[in-house]
């Protein structure tokens, strides 16, 4: 009791002359805290290493702003030994007072919030929305989960049977790694550390080395809020180096991962297998990929749908693992629809993402970019091209917003993630082969409906097989408690992150009876 209901933290809100005004000296506070070289944290203490990486913004790769120290086998060692040392005493920590951290540092990061954003809006190039979006998703998830905690941390009796009291009740895992994406900075890190931390497991944290110092920021929020040491290590370094290393470790019990399906399964496969004094089978939280579809009805109101589907496709580069990557269209509104979907699409702007006035900003990285500009020139092949849009000139990792037509389920566009700008439009001849065609890849992530038939909406919610499905809205953005989030098939195992369920995957059931 005395915490008021969960409620997810309010939208940024532009028509207000503070909020417009905040973002701009933001940018600026960050700028003038560019150039920092950032350290490790492990036991409560930085240690700096010799190998560094730069982070630089995408728009602008001659802006490096800071340099991320590389943890190598020695820092993991070091780090999964300072985890180990703290683990009983977090475990016997009440869940409630574990709980009281994560709140501690939803204040901070509501304190930081323009800050933080403004540092997402320079690293990852996200739009001024996008960030403050992440960083209320954060928030949400510290809120959320510190409720969880409290009510899955009483133990609680079970069966009724006379002379014999039982009680069911959780405890942590063990070391948890926790292993995470750039896309979604700080909110996906935030989301698996803070499910690690409050059910009682020690968490050895690698955030993506291309969001390294918003992976900094997270560490600076717990620090912050008195987390004893060793409870939260931040170990940033190059996958290649010490993923491997990571995950075989034998004092690792739970590995909390989310990004791609390559690493993701590499990580499920190299967990099965059990190293000498391993105390524990290791637990996969594995949450990947997606090639996720939206279904247009030949009766879809299309002053909707239109929109609805750039901003999936589209937003932040397209580079979110829920977003639009085919929209499948019935035969009867495929030209009406891909006529104005062209000419929507042409409405967007092109150009660095701390000008509110550009609607799609620079990619991840070089690699991105490669693969990326790859892939629509596949499209361009495999399909017919319906609209390219111009892009920068100079420096920045820029590539087009791309949208391919006839495009059918045998295509690499329609089965490979993208990650990025580039829309597949497939003409489907019915409802039943849209459907067929939308369940037709290995993902099953999220998937959307715009239609006004009761009973198409009825064969979607039961056969378009996905994690998160959306009836006439856009497909991107789940809000904590409100759209628990993730998928399944090749997307993920089912764990549905601000979901009910969640912190269950981080803790082991116990039971124990007594005669009375
Ligand atoms: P990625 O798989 O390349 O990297 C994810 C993390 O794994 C990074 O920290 C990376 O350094 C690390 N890593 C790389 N090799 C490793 C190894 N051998 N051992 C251990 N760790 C290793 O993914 P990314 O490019 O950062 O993120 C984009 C991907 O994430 C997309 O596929 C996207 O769909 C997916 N994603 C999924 C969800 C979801 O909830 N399902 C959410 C966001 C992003
Ligand atoms: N949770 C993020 C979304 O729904 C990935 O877009």
């Amino acid at each position: 009791g005395g915490l008021p209901r969960f409620a997810n933290d309010p939208m940024v809100d532009f028509t207000r002359p503070d909020h417009r005004a905040a973002f701009p000296a933001a940018l600026a506070q960050v700028r003038a805290n560019a150039g920092k070289t950032y350290p490790l944290f492990i036991g409560g203490q930085e240690v700096t290493t010799a190998d560094l990486i730069p982070t630089v913004n995408p728009a602008k790769p001659s802006e490096v702003l800071g340099q991320i120290c590389q943890a190598g086998i020695p820092e993991v060692t070091r780090a999964i030994a300072a985890a180990k040392a703290v683990f009983p005493a977090w475990r016997d920590t009440p869940p409630r007072e574990r709980a009281q951290y994560l709140l501690k540092a939803a204040e901070i990061a509501r304190r930081r919030a323009f800050e933080l954003s403004a540092w997402q809006v320079l690293e990852i190039g996200k739009q001024w929305d996008q960030a403050y979006a992440d960083v209320g998703e954060a928030i949400d998830f510290l809120e959320y989960y510190a409720r969880e905690m409290i009510r899955l941390g009483t133990p609680q009796r079970v069966g009724n049977a006379p002379g014999e009291l039982n009680h069911y009740f959780y405890e942590p895992k063990g070391l948890a790694a926790v292993i995470a994406p750039w896309n979604f900075p700080l909110a996906i890190s935030m989301g698996m550390a803070s499910a690690a931390i409050v059910t009682g497991n020690p968490v050895i944290y690698k955030p993506s080395n291309i969001t390294g110092i918003i992976g900094h920021h997270l560490m600076e929020i717990f620090k912050e809020a008195g987390l004893p040491a060793g409870v939260f290590n931040y170990v940033p370094g190059r996958g290649s180096v010490m993923g491997d290393f990571l995950v075989d470790h034998p004092d690792i019990s739970l590995i909390a991962f989310t990004g791609s399906m390559e690493v993701g399964l590499r990580i499920v496969e190299r967990a099965a297998k059990v190293y000498p004094g391993q105390p524990n089978v290791k637990k996969i939280i594995s949450e990947m990929g997606g090639k996720n579809a939206i279904i247009i009805d030949d009766d879809a109101d299309l002053d909707e749908a239109v929109p609805h589907v750039l901003y999936s496709a589209f937003a932040f580069q397209g580079q979110k693992c829920s977003a639009c990557s085919r929209v499948i269209v019935l035969d009867a509104v495929y030209d009406r629809f891909t006529e104005r979907l062209v000419k929507a699409a042409q409405a967007y702007r092109i150009g660095p993402s701390e000008d509110p006035a550009n609607t799609m900003g620079a990619v991840a990285d070089a690699a991105a970019q490669k693969s990326i500009l790859e892939y629509a020139a596949l499209g361009k092949q495999e399909g017919k091209l319906l609209y390219e849009s111009p892009i920068p000139q100079g420096e920045g990792y820029w590539v087009p917003l791309t949208i391919v037509g006839g495009i059918t389920p045998q295509h690499r566009l329609a089965q490979e993630e993208v990650f990025g700008p580039v829309l597949a439009v497939m003409r489907a001849k019915d409802f039943d082969q849209a459907v067929e065609w939308a369940n037709s890849t290995r993902f099953a992530l999220t998937g959307g409906i715009f239609s006004r038939s009761p009973e198409h909406l009825a064969q979607a919610r039961r056969d378009f097989r996905v994690g998160n499905l959306y009836i006439n809205r856009n497909n991107t953005g789940a809000q904590v408690e409100r759209q628990p989030f993730g998928g399944a098939r090749m997307s993920g195992v089912g764990t549905k992150s601000g979901g009910p369920d969640y912190l269950l995957h981080f803790m082991d059931p116990r039971v124990v009876t007594e005669n009375t």
